[in-house]
């Protein structure tokens, strides 16, 4: 099959925000505890966290990291993860229905943040709390010093202020299963209070409102224009989250569900700018996907859990190599929408439907939708360009007209060098790609990284962590004023230009 990628300089998706390759860390099974704090643990560093996911989390270059839920924060006292740990209050964890042991809280994972390059991305408690506490945390934070929670803090160890910049007004309040869930009404009301008396402490933040739990809630739609309607002047970000998997092991449409990210994507736009038209704004709000991933591998494991445990293995999906394919498709499709998702979480980071996996006390090894997270995050800085694809689609019961290949390329104009990311969707046939690249004269190839697998359903694991690994004896012929890839059946591609 022949396929061909027209781009050009000036046609520009937009800039990315490097908080596109965000991600997420929630007090939830093995995400903190024995994932990135475990003091016994043999590369622990002096205040617990493993040296060896700190390692991994650096390899995959995170901006922006959310914290500490999720629903786990629908229920938290933030007060009780503060302070002498030996004081620190155990509670019943109603959300995931577990003990939380308070040793780590946000001083401490403000430091992980940090020993990983990365910034916090904070939630506040709009399900069993509300504004007074969030704006008690705020202050805990970002306020110098002077009053009583910012010289709680001081008296902790942190003189410095963390000036936290991006925070989440509550989590996913449309949910049944949240703890104080809301209707759009009463969540526009507390989102919209809650924001202005934020604003009031610390105007350089940016706040995010929770939009629908996924595309398919039955509120959706109606639920972001009320919210919207209560929130625009106050916010800058409406929140999307969703996870896919193949349930029915139908592999053709489940490499398709990007398709359905897109058009959650461009639905939430629709009514951003819906709402943006009523009121006569000239402010845009922009959105923040901060949950995304696939999720499904872990679902019946977890109906089997005995709850009140301590950091118990909760939501630990084992990736197939088809799901490092769909990661790929789904980051291709957050680029394609860049100039309006500005921030995006893959959920989550470590242990819980995680990229990066441990043994309590033991290794650290990557999953198979690490590479093509870590390809996007390091390759894919900078300006996306509009792909132009003409290339064959295929349909099947569920979904129509999927093209074969999905592909965008990004040019990164600080390091001059342009990045093509592209999945060949085909089980059957290699794909012979055309990159037109008259727009960028002497281009020369760097490298051409494949991620393929004979195996749809391979996976690594700690006897075998390298099962699924990319190499980068791609092939792609330089021709003039273009270069031909050859994208293998059912593999990632990041093929690399100077
Ligand atoms: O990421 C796992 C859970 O998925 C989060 O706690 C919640 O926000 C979502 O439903």
């Amino acid at each position: 099959m022949k396929a061909k990628l027209t781009i050009n300089k000036d046609f520009k998706v937009g800039q990315i925000d490097k908080r596109l390759y965000g991600s997420f860390i929630e007090h939830l099974g093995r995400a903190v505890y024995h994932g990135i704090y475990e003091p016994s643990h043999p590369t622990a560093d002096d205040m617990g966290f493993r040296k060896d996911v700190l390692d991994m989390v650096k390899q995959l270059n995170v901006p922006i990291v959310r914290y500490p839920g999720g629903n786990f924060v629908s229920g938290y006292r933030w007060e009780d993860g503060i302070g002498p740990k030996e004081k620190r209050p155990r509670r019943a964890e109603l959300a995931w229905r577990v003990i939380e042991t308070n040793e780590v809280g946000i001083g401490e994972f403000q430091e992980w943040a940090k020993r990983a390059n990365s910034q916090v991305m904070q939630a506040v408690n709009l399900g069993t709390r509300g504004p007074e506490d969030a704006r008690n945390l705020l202050e805990y934070c970002n306020f110098p010093k002077g009053t009583y929670y910012s010289d709680l803090r001081r008296s902790h160890g942190f003189e410095e202020p963390f000036n936290i910049k991006v925070w989440c007004l509550g989590n996913e309040m449309d949910g049944p299963w949240q703890l104080g869930a809301k209707t759009a009404e009463e969540y526009g009301r507390i989102a919209c209070e809650t924001a202005k008396i934020m604003r009031q402490l610390d105007p350089t933040i940016e706040l995010v409102a929770c939009g629908s739990s996924h595309l398919n809630m039955p509120t959706f739609g109606k639920w972001e224009a009320t919210v919207l309607e209560h929130t625009y002047d106050y916010i800058d970000y409406i929140s999307l989250h969703n996870y896919y998997g193949n349930h029915d092991n139908d592999t053709k449409s489940y490499l398709a569900c990007s398709l359905d990210m897109d058009k959650f994507i461009k639905s939430v736009i629709a009514i951003c700018d819906y709402v943006k038209a009523v009121k006569h704004s000239d402010k845009t709000i922009n959105l923040s996907f901060d949950e995304w991933n696939v999720w499904f591998h872990s679902n019946e494991a977890d109906k089997k859990l005995e709850p009140w445990q301590i950091a118990p293995h909760q939501l630990e999906d084992i990736y197939t190599f088809e799901d490092a394919l769909v990661v790929g498709c789904l980051l291709i499709t957050l680029l394609k929408n860049c100039d309006r998702v500005k921030i995006a979480c893959l959920a989550q980071l470590v242990n819980v439907i995680a990229p990066i996996m441990t043994e309590n006390g033991g290794s650290v090894w990557a999953q198979t939708i690490f590479y093509p997270f870590m390809h996007a995050s390091n390759y894919g800085r900078g300006v996306a360009l509009t792909p132009v694809v003409s290339c064959d689609s295929y349909s099947t019961e569920k979904v129509k007209d999927v093209p074969y290949i999905e592909t965008i390329a990004v040019m990164n104009e600080d390091k001059k060098e342009l990045t093509v990311f592209a999945v060949n969707r085909s089980l059957k046939e290699d794909i012979e790609l055309e990159i037109d690249l008259r727009d960028f004269k002497n281009a020369k190839l760097i490298e051409h990284i494949v991620l393929e697998n004979d195996d749809m359903k391979a996976t690594n694991t700690a006897e075998n962590p390298l099962n699924v690994a990319p190499h980068n004896n791609g092939i792609t012929k330089m021709g003039s004023d273009c270069a031909v890839a050859t994208l293998n059946k059912h593999s990632w591609n990041v093929i690399r230009f100077q």
